[in-house]
């Protein structure tokens, strides 16, 4: 049998995967990579330009020296109900491998952090998507009930959220709990900014919600709070039921995160109160700083109230290359103008949407950097025109 005449396009289609054509590569650490070939003060992607805490780079230090170097016990450290991933993105990526079945449903709040998408078209999920409101980022209640349903496996929830800095309110996780009970679906929690927030919010875990606890799979990690975000340790906290199927994927997807840094990570975990209290102090600092910086150049500003981030509207602004790039929404021009011509990287808004026009007139910003950072970013914003 002779082999049939294929076309590059035919012999790409048929050796690739339909699933990773669904999504795009991230929008988010592609503005990284524009700022870095601009010389652009970079806003977009949240990680820290500051150095990490001395105790916890000493742990490290000290976990490799002690010979704590070879393949970490594929779960993490202790039996119990967690398991180490590498990241909160491979938490959320073996969570959602591990409870899904095809036809499965899951309930996604959007904004949404982009892995979200992508999560959902690997582990075969169809996503019920539910708008968060400006200007506090509320929901409908009537919406949110509407998107569940009998084929509802789980809603993720990520508390204090990113893009929009909104903290969930336990009477809005008590909403979404009665949800959960009634149509016996689990909630993932991404509580990966648990330690930063803003003027009193208090962060409240679904996990602790009354009748939550056997069907709450929450994700947390150390990025975020210990300004890591290139270790790569994060971890699922999840009922013993769902955690078996999770060790399972996560064993075959990774084997397991880098040991020293794990224990690394295990004793930064016992910092102190003073420790989480500075953290919090710091970034409201940086939050007040660009705000400011925010509101005198034009943007309209949606005050966080934790996570590390500001979404802000466009409106005011003219709409950049309307003509040359089309086929692009406004946010993606208008980032494309401020990385190239103004010298700062933003994530724009449709990044965070399922329907792009929905962020069209959105972007992003982070102030996880350093005094030096934001000034240089407030020169160049000092150059646009409103
Ligand atoms: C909501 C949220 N979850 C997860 C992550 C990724 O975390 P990790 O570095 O632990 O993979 C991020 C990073 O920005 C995030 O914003």
């Amino acid at each position: 049998m002779t082999a049939p005449d294929l076309s590059m396009a035919q012999i790409s289609r048929r050796m690739l995967s339909a699933k990773a054509e669904q999504f795009t590569e991230s929008v988010i650490r592609e503005m990284t990579r524009l700022a870095m070939k601009h010389g652009a003060v970079n806003l977009s992607q949240g990680f820290p330009d500051f150095a990490a805490p001395e105790e916890i780079k000493e742990a490290a230090r000290k976990a490799i020296a002690d010979d704590i170097n070879q393949y970490a016990i594929t779960w993490g450290a202790k039996p119990r109900e967690i398991t180490i991933c590498c990241g909160s993105t491979e938490a959320m990526m073996s969570a959602m491998m591990a409870i899904i079945n095809p036809g499965d449903e899951i309930v996604v709040f959007e904004p949404f952090y982009e892995n979200y998408g992508p999560d959902a078209i690997l582990s075969g999920a169809t996503p019920r998507f539910v708008k968060l409101r400006t200007p506090d980022w509320s929901f409908d209640e009537e919406e949110l009930s509407a998107a569940f349903g009998p084929h509802t496996k789980a809603i993720i929830l990520n508390t204090p959220n990113n893009p929009t800095g909104k903290v969930f309110t336990r009477a809005e996780l008590e909403f979404i709990r009665d949800l959960c009970v009634r149509w016996n679906a689990y909630c993932i929690t991404d509580e990966i900014y648990e330690h930063i927030l803003y003027d009193g919010a208090k962060h409240i875990s679904m996990a602790c919600i009354d009748g939550m606890r056997d069907r709450t799979i929450v994700i947390n990690g150390l990025s975020k709070t210990y300004s890591v975000t290139g270790w790569r340790v994060g971890w699922v906290l999840a009922p013993p039921e769902p955690t078996q199927p999770i060790r399972k994927v996560h064993d075959f997807l990774t084997v397991g995160a880098a040991a020293p840094l794990q224990q690394a990570g295990a004793s930064a975990l016992h910092f102190p109160q003073s420790y989480y209290d500075k953290l919090a102090g710091s970034y409201t600092a940086k939050r007040e700083r660009l705000l400011k910086i925010l509101e005198r150049s034009g943007f309209t500003v949606f005050k966080p109230r934790g996570a590390y981030y500001i979404m802000t509207d466009i409106s005011r602004f003219a709409d950049p290359d309307a003509v040359r790039f089309r086929a692009d929404t406004k946010d993606v021009r208008f980032a494309r103008y401020l990385v190239e011509t103004i010298g700062v990287a933003v994530v724009p808004g449709s990044s965070f949407y399922n329907n792009a026009q929905d962020g069209a007139s959105q972007v992003r910003f982070t102030f996880c950097k350093k005094e030096e950072t934001l000034l240089a970013a407030e020169e160049r914003l000092s150059k646009l025109r409103a």
